[in-house]
């Protein structure tokens, strides 16, 4: 099946600052680009945020300015993803029930993404770890925090996608195919889980960022004429919040 054409969010969505008051939100690659943006836009709209990557010292920078603002207390759930196993997910899982008691929304952010390069030059270890990453880990956490995101009247899920998500695109490797593959995921997801209204789960496609990943795909480029991470964590937090209740099953692009 064809997902449909990206839809937007609404342009210019201005948050109320309380949106996310009492709600405990996950999000992957916390420690940098567009997951610290959310991870700290979450916390100034009063979330607790669990805030899950693999260089500690960054997550711990992110838990420094969220204590510094005497927000919500975060938690630092340090994991690589590319070594991760089933097993550690439902410990994950069974920590954030037994430590926060609830979970209302996920969003994922980190990604391994090393350059483009033809599929013909993609080697073992790199098809193995983006599919790992990119797809395996997004699928397993989600998988496992399943149970506990529908015991909420309002969950939400969100995987960071690509536009090669959506059209199969030459030389992005295999994260190319693993934003293909997860997108499809996602639609079939979304079709599963519509006997629970109450969650949701969509794709967004934050589009070009000032951010590490960026630089790994376009060396040569001048950053600076690119817009910051958080200028496409609006749309990311109305996906959060309760007024995209019902909007499941969406490949989203940022609005504006
Ligand atoms: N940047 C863009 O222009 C752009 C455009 C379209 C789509 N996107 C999508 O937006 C999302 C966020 O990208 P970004 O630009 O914010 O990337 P980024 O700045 O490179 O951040 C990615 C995050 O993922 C973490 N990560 C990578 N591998 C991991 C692993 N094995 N285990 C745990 N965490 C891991 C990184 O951790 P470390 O900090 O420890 O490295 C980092 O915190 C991605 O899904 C990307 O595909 C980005």
């Amino acid at each position: 099946m064809q997902p449909e054409a990206p839809r937007a969010a609404p342009a210019a969505y201005n948050p109320a600052p309380d949106l996310l008051k009492d709600r405990v939100v996950l999000v992957t690659g916390a420690g940098d680009g567009l997951g610290r943006a959310t991870a700290l836009a979450c916390a100034r709209h009063g979330a607790t945020v669990v805030l899950l990557g693999r260089t500690v010292k960054k997550l711990e920078a992110v838990y420094d300015l969220v204590a510094a603002e005497g927000l919500a207390k975060p938690a630092i759930y340090p994991l690589n993803l590319a070594g991760a196993t089933w097993n550690d997910y439902a410990e994950m899982a069974a920590t954030l029930e037994r430590e926060l008691g609830r979970l209302d929304g996920i969003v994922h952010c980190a990604a391994h993404f090393t350059g483009f390069m033809p599929l013909a030059d993609v080697g073992a270890r790199e098809w193995v770890e983006s599919l790992q990453v990119n797809v395996t880990a997004a699928f397993s956490l989600t998988r496992l925090c399943l149970p506990l995101l529908l015991k909420r009247d309002d969950a939400s899920i969100v995987f960071a996608s690509d536009p090669s998500g959506r059209r199969p695109k030459p030389y992005r490797g295999a994260y190319g195919v693993a934003k293909y593959a997860l997108e499809g995921m996602v639609q079939a997801w979304a079709e599963e889980l519509e006997i629970h209204p109450g969650l949701r789960i969509n794709t967004y496609d934050p589009g070009p960022m000032r951010t590490r990943l960026r630089v790994r795909g376009y060396p040569g480029e001048d950053l600076q004429t690119l817009p910051q991470a958080d200028t496409a964590v609006p749309t990311l937090l109305w996906l959060l919040g309760a007024e995209s209740r019902g909007v499941s099953g969406q490949a989203l692009t940022r609005a504006g």
